[in-house]
């Protein structure tokens, strides 16, 4: 299954994101010119998003949701994925979303496969699942720093 990349320019530059002004939400600040354009594009687009329920999926949900996105969201959390779906305003509707590991192979397969048929499609993966590990990697158990690479 192939899934399109979003690109404000479709010349594959990174963009720099402003920071908000003080006080303000990442999510509720406004947008550059660049950005601008860039989640223009998202109005309609069906996208696929794994940790949810996490600090930067649950930014990412509220942007594309603001933008008239169609989302699948996914999280191992059913707590964080729950929150998250609350967290969002009434436009984003009941998104469509299932408890995901995406160390899983076989069930993140069968997720998306699942999203794109009930969305009509797929334009969009967004994966933010992951462990943020705050330890240097010689002072970290093999296990844990196993943990975070997979
Ligand atoms: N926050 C940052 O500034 C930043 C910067 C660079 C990279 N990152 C990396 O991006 C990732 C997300 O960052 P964050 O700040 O949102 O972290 P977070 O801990 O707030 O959220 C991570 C989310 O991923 C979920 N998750 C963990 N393991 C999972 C699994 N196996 N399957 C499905 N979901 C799983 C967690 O339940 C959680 O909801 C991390 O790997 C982090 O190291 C974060």
């Amino acid at each position: 299954m192939e899934a399109r990349l979003v690109d404000g320019l479709g010349r594959g530059q990174t963009h720099w994101i402003r920071p908000p002004p003080q006080g303000m939400s990442l999510s509720a600040r406004p947008f550059g010119r660049t950005e601008t354009r860039v989640m223009a594009q998202i109005k309609g687009h069906r996208i696929f998003l794994t940790g949810a329920g996490g600090g930067m999926g649950r930014c990412i949900a509220a942007m594309f949701a603001k933008r008239g996105a169609t989302l699948g969201l996914t999280d191992s959390s059913e707590r964080d994925l729950g929150q998250t779906i609350a967290s969002l305003g009434a436009e984003a509707g009941i998104p469509w979303s299932r408890v995901l590991d995406v160390t899983d192979a076989s069930a993140v397969d069968a997720a998306v496969r699942g999203f794109a048929a009930e969305a009509g499609g797929l334009d969009l993966v967004v994966n933010a699942a992951g462990i943020l590990a705050v330890a240097k990697v010689v002072d970290m158990d093999p296990a844990e720093w196993r943990r975070v690479l997979e």
